[in-house]
């Protein structure tokens, strides 16, 4: 069985001995696994961790704002780093799922290895954990946060890396933040992939294009909250299709949503959500967005599917 605290304990005996008296910066997206990340390794070495919230364009609507909120209420320094432009310029004219993973894996190492030099620190924690190694050396895909366990070393980029939790397994993640005291608004919060909507805009990722999947995502969570399932969001396709708006043809876009249940994103199954509110989504989608003229449903299991799209 699993114990938290044991599993704390050691953690925090191994970050010390590893890191002796370095400064860190610990790389936090807001997301689970950061944050468990961010608040262990503040636990270990206290004011010698600056957070590092890397603001590239892709976060849900208000998230940004959120993740500094929380790294505030938990006593952690922060700074925040706007590298939209780098991260959109890295995308252009990028269409393929596993060089836009790339691109994103390229600029998040390199934003740190800057920020890195700028902190005069050689060490970066973050959060990766047992899912992302495992797909990434499956070849299933490149997980952005996964470098060493491929071959890839992170002294390229000027820095070691920490990731205290890449033998654990979602669940057991879930633990450690409660067992650290995180707000619950942290510890039980749903999965959200570490190079974000990129994932979820198929074909080119522009600061358009990720605008309209952010108005998609907040439709479907906001209708999906009390569901319970491990992860909702909406994905926006790249071909299009012919719609009528205000008795016009209209050639718009095409959004999916997906709605699954799992345990720790190996596998999962698509959520037989009702009809009716399938149909509310669908309706909130093609008003309230004026270039949508398409709502899907996903109704794949992983496998043959995986969770995201790309
Ligand atoms: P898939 O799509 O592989 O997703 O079934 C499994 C879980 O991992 C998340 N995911 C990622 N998380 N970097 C991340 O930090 C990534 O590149 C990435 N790709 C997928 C996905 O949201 C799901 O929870």
């Amino acid at each position: 069985m699993f114990s938290p605290k044991e599993f704390i304990e050691e953690s925090l005996k191994e970050i010390k001995a590893t890191v002796k008296d370095a400064k860190v910066i610990s790389a936090c997206s807001g997301g689970v696994d950061s944050t468990v990340t961010t608040a262990l390794v503040h636990k270990a070495l206290g004011e010698k961790v600056l957070a590092v919230f890397i603001d590239d364009g892709l976060r849900r609507e208000g998230e940004p704002e959120f993740v500094l909120k929380t790294l505030k209420t938990l006593g952690i320094k922060t700074r925040y780093v706007d590298a939209k432009k780098e991260f959109f310029a890295a995308f252009k004219g990028k269409t393929d799922a596993e060089e836009k993973r790339k691109a994103f894996r390229e600029t998040f190492y390199s934003t740190f290895g800057r920020v890195a030099k700028e902190e005069k620190t050689g060490f970066i924690a973050q959060g990766t954990i047992k899912a992302d190694v495992i797909e990434t050396v499956k070849g299933i895909k490149s997980q952005h946060n996964v470098l060493e366990q491929i071959g890839i070393s992170p002294e390229k980029y000027g820095y070691k890396i920490l990731e205290p939790l890449k033998e654990l397994f979602k669940p057991d993640v879930r633990k450690v933040g409660r067992e650290l005291g995180l707000p619950k608004e942290v510890s039980e919060r749903m999965p959200f992939p570490g190079p974000a909507l990129s994932l979820r805009v198929l074909g080119e990722v522009t600061p358009e294009r990720v605008a309209i999947v952010r108005k998609a995502t907040v439709i479907v969570e906001e209708e999906t909250k009390e569901l319970g399932t491990f992860q909702n969001f909406a994905v926006l396709h790249n071909d299009m299709a012919t719609g009528i708006k205000n008795g016009n043809r209209l050639y718009g876009n095409i959004i999916t949503v997906r709605i699954v249940d799992s345990e720790d994103a190996v596998a999962a199954t698509a959520r037989r959500v009702p009809y009716e509110k399938l149909m509310k989504i669908a309706q909130r989608i093609t008003t309230e967005i004026p270039s949508a003229v398409r709502c899907l449903y996903d109704i794949t299991d992983k496998p043959p599917s995986t969770i995201e799209f790309e």
